[in-house]
C-alpha cells in the first residue's frame, strides 16, 4: 500500500531527527516514572505504535501553528477596520475633535432623565447650569486624564504606578497596537503616544512583544498557540533631573585608615511604571534569574492585557464598567504556565 509506505518512510525520517527523538525520549522517561506505569506495561509492539501516534500529534501541532498564523492575519485585517474608530477616540480624548450632539447621545442618559420627576428636573437643571459655569471656568479640553484614569482603574496597571509617575501619565494621549507584517516573525508593538511634556522629549514610547508561533522542537506537545517569548522597550530621553527611574541616595563612607567620614552620592534604580520600557532581556540560552523571570512573567501578562483588553475597550475601563469580570478571564483564558502567554 502506497500510503503505508509513505507513512513508514516519514516515520523513519522523523525517528532519525535527533531533536524529535530527544523530545520523545524525554516524554517517555517522564512516563516511566509515572505511578501507573501503564505505558511500561504495554507490549513492545503497542508502544511502538503509540510512538507513531505521537508523531502524528507533532504534525497536528504544526498545522495548529498554521491556524494561528491565519488568526494573526485576520487580526491584522480587523485591526485596520478598528483603527479609524480608535483614531476618533484619540481625537476626542485629546480635544482635536469635538463630537457633535448626535454623537454624544447615549441611551442610558435618556432613561435616567425620564425617571426624574418634574421638580427634581428643575433642581437638576439649576445644578447643571452651575456645573456648566464651573466647566466654563476650568474649560477642560477633551477628556482630561483619560488614560491615566484607565491605568488607575486596572489593578494590573495601577500596581506598577508610583506617585511620581502620575503627573507624567497625564500626558499620555493614546495607546496603539501594531501587528507584525505577514512573513515576518510574529510580534506586536504597543505604542504609547504622549503630548509634548516637561519630562521627556519622546512623543512615542514603544514596547515590542515577540511571539513564538511554532511548536518548540524539544517540547512540541506544549504548543497551545503563539506565546510571548521576549520583549524590548525603548530609550526614554528624560529631560535633565526628570528621570523618575533613577534616584540619588547619599551614603556615608568611612575611610578605613584615617577614620574620616565623607558623604558620597549614588544613583540607584527607582520604582516606576517607566521601568516597563527597560525590561530584563531574555538571554540566548533562555535562562533567567528568579527576579527577572518574575518581572517578565508580569510584564508579558500586562502587555497581553493592554493589547487584548485595554486598547480595544478603553472607555469601559475609564468608566469602570469593564473592570469586574476581567481579571479572572486573563488568568484562565490567556495565561500559560511558565513565562509565555498564549493568545
Ligand atoms: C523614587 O521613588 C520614591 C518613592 O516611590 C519617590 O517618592 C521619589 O520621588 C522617586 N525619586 C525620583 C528622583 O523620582
Ligand atoms: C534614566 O535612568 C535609567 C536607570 O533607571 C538609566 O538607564 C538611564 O540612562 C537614565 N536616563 C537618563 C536620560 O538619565
Amino acid at each position: 500500500c502506497q500510503n503505508e509506505d509513505n507513512f513508514n518512510k516519514l516515520t523513519v525520517q522523523m525517528m532519525q531527527n535527533p531533536q524529535i527523538l530527544a523530545a520523545l525520549q524525554e516524554r517517555l522517561d517522564g512516563l516511566n516514572g509515572s505511578p501507573s506505569g501503564y505505558m511500561e506495561s504495554l507490549p513492545k509492539v503497542v508502544k511502538r505504535r503509540v510512538n507513531a501516534l505521537k508523531n502524528l500529534q507533532v504534525k497536528c501541532a504544526h498545522i495548529e501553528a498554521k491556524f494561528y498564523e491565519e488568526v494573526h492575519e485576520l487580526e491584522r485585517k480587523y485591526a485596520a477596520l478598528y483603527q479609524p474608530l480608535f483614531d476618533k477616540r484619540s481625537e476626542i480624548v485629546s480635544a482635536a475633535y469635538e463630537p457633535t450632539d448626535e454623537e454624544c447621545e447615549w441611551k442610558a442618559d435618556e432613561e435616567e432623565e425620564l425617571t426624574v420627576s418634574k421638580q427634581d428636573e428643575m433642581k437638576e437643571k439649576a445644578k447643571l447650569e452651575e456645573e456648566k459655569k464651573d466647566e466654563e471656568k476650568e474649560d477642560p479640553k477633551g477628556i482630561p486624564e483619560f488614560w491615566s484614569t484607565v491605568f488607575k482603574n486596572v489593578d494590573l496597571l495601577s500596581d506598577m504606578l508610583q506617585e511620581h509617575d502620575e503627573p507624567i501619565l497625564k500626558h499620555l494621549q493614546d495607546i496603539k497596537v501594531k501587528f507584525s507584517d505577514p512573513g515576518q516573525p510574529m510580534s506586536f508593538t504597543l505604542e504609547f503616544h504622549f503630548e509634548p511634556n516637561e519630562f521627556f522629549t519622546n512623543t512615542v514610547l514603544t514596547k515590542v512583544y515577540k511571539m513564538r508561533s511554532e511548536p518548540d522542537e524539544s517540547d512540541p506537545f506544549s504548543f497551545d498557540g503563539p506565546e510571548i517569548m521576549s520583549c524590548t522597550g525603548c530609550t526614554i530621553d528624560w529631560t535633565k533631573g526628570k528621570n523618575v527611574t533613577l534616584k540619588t541616595i547619599k551614603k556615608k563612607q568611612k575611610h578605613k585608615g584615617r577614620g574620616t567620614v565623607r558623604t558620597v552620592t549614588k544613583t540607584v534604580p527607582n520604582d516606576s511604571f517607566f521601568n516597563f520600557f527597560s525590561p530584563p532581556e531574555v538571554p540566548e540560552n533562555g535562562e533567567l534569574d528568579e527576579d527577572s523571570e518574575a518581572v517578565l512573567t508580569a510584564d508579558f501578562e500586562i502587555g497581553h492585557f493592554i493589547r487584548e483588553r485595554i486598547v480595544p475597550r478603553a472607555v469601559l475601563y475609564f468608566t469602570g464598567e469593564a473592570i469586574e469580570d476581567d481579571d479572572d478571564d486573563v488568568s484562565e483564558e490567556h495565561l500559560n504556565s511558565g513565562l509565555g502567554l498564549s493568545r
